[in-house]
């Protein structure tokens, strides 16, 4: 649907262009051109493959300059891409098929990474030409918060030219998944989502190996049983490696054979406002990208905690209910070391065994232990819900590697 895309991201970008214009109070297209291009050398600058490597992939996408840059450069075809990815997935995998037409009161997509909904846009394209839900939850997971505006915009004006699409809920969740405590609303959006997205995402992170497998884990961990993780990311670099040892790791399954080194090219017309921009910044969207492909389905807490017990004998099921953490033995949250361990002498001083079965935080992080999903949130404080969270984790790593 090439012209849906234009006419959307048209109307997204005449948006932010006037925002540019409020902005700067000059009107010459020839000046917002140039302001344009800076955005342009930003963003380029950010996702090349040294910046890739050495960590310098982040941009301020509170800077208008680079939202029109990004959605002028990058957006359209990373959508263009996910429809087309998510419809081979779709005509692929049984299994997916027959989840999202079981899902199809609603339907919940979580985008980590997600900016201004580009692969929530293409997935919103593909399933309307293949089984429209009745209705959709969309959500972007996104460090930088100014994506909010354009992401709902992108959507209303979607509803406005799709007929019968109907969004119960739009979100998008500010948060750097790099931060050690995650807001109780993105663990909420995670464990809720009958998709999780991560395009071209990973990239970005992958630079931290150990704060990105960590990231990973925590997504894959929080992610309910049945539901799938959508991995779209630039071929080159050891990203798809993180993405899939960190998913066997988490008990993921794969839904199709990964696509390695797919190339694709772009089939978008530039017109209207888009070859506006063309003539002022002198060049076009990307026309040309290789990515990997890969879909996998959390098959399940219920047989990764019988894995987990199974590798460490101090999992029996009458030692497990016994073990709780001494709140009063951590002084602070930071006591906790939650970077993932390479070693298998792994400190876990912060759980005891205890006796006292009746205490609430043991009841919680029992059913954290073996990683249920089904355990409401809101019954937990904030203290144990970090708490928990955090130690089941540590205590989840340490498992795994013995
Ligand atoms: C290359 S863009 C991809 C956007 C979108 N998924 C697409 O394919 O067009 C990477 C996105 O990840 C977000 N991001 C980068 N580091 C992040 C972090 N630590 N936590 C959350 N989001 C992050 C950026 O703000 C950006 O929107």
């Amino acid at each position: 649907m090439a012209n849906t895309i234009n006419s959307v991201y048209s109307l997204v970008l005449e948006r932010e262009l006037d925002k540019l214009h409020q902005e700067t109070g000059i009107a010459s297209l020839s000046y917002l051109g140039s302001q344009v291009s800076r955005g342009i050398a930003e963003v380029r600058r950010a996702y090349l493959v040294k910046s890739l490597r050495s960590g310098t992939t982040f941009v301020d996408y509170g800077d208008v300059r680079n939202r029109i840059a990004y959605l002028y450069k990058f957006a359209m075809f990373h959508t263009a891409i996910a429809e087309y990815l998510f419809t081979f997935l779709y005509n692929t995998s049984v299994l997916f098929q027959e989840t999202i037409i079981k899902r199809s009161s609603t339907l919940k997509i979580c985008s980590i990474g997600g900016g201004p909904g580009s692969e929530m846009f293409g997935i919103i394209l593909a399933l309307q030409k293949l089984f429209p839900p009745d209705t959709i939850h969309a959500t972007v997971i996104d460090i930088c918060e100014a994506w909010k505006e354009t992401f709902y915009f992108l959507l209303i004006v979607l509803e406005a030219q799709l007929k019968d699409l109907d969004f119960k809920r739009k979100s998008l969740v500010c948060e750097d998944l790099f931060n050690r405590v995650w807001s109780y609303e993105i663990e909420e959006e995670i464990t809720s989502a009958d998709i999780v997205t991560m395009m071209k995402f990973v990239s970005t992170i992958a630079w931290d190996e150990q704060m990105c497998e960590h990231v990973l884990m925590r997504i894959f961990q929080l992610m309910k049983f049945g539901s799938f993780v959508v991995y779209i990311e630039n071929a080159g670099g050891q990203s798809f490696n993180i993405v899939s040892k960190m998913a066997s790791r988490c008990g993921l399954r794969e839904v199709i054979q990964p696509v390695i080194g797919k190339r694709f090219k772009s089939s978008l017309k530039t017109f209207g406002i888009l070859s506006e921009i063309q003539r002022h910044v002198g060049s076009g969207p990307l026309k040309s990208t290789t990515v990997s492909f890969a879909v996998w389905q959390n098959i399940g807490s219920e047989s990764l905690s019988r894995q987990t017990q199974q590798r460490n004998p101090c999992y029996g099921s009458n030692s497990l209910s016994r073990m709780m953490i001494r709140q009063d033995s951590c002084s602070s949250l930071d006591d906790i070391d939650l970077r993932p361990q390479q070693s298998t002498s792994y400190n876990i001083n912060t759980i005891i065994n205890s006796d006292d079965e009746d205490d609430e935080s043991l009841e919680s992080l029992e059913v954290m232990l073996i990683r249920s999903t089904t355990y409401p949130m809101y019954k937990r404080s904030n203290f144990q819900k970090s708490l928990v969270e955090r130690v089941s984790q540590q205590i989840w790593q340490y498992c795994t590697i013995i």
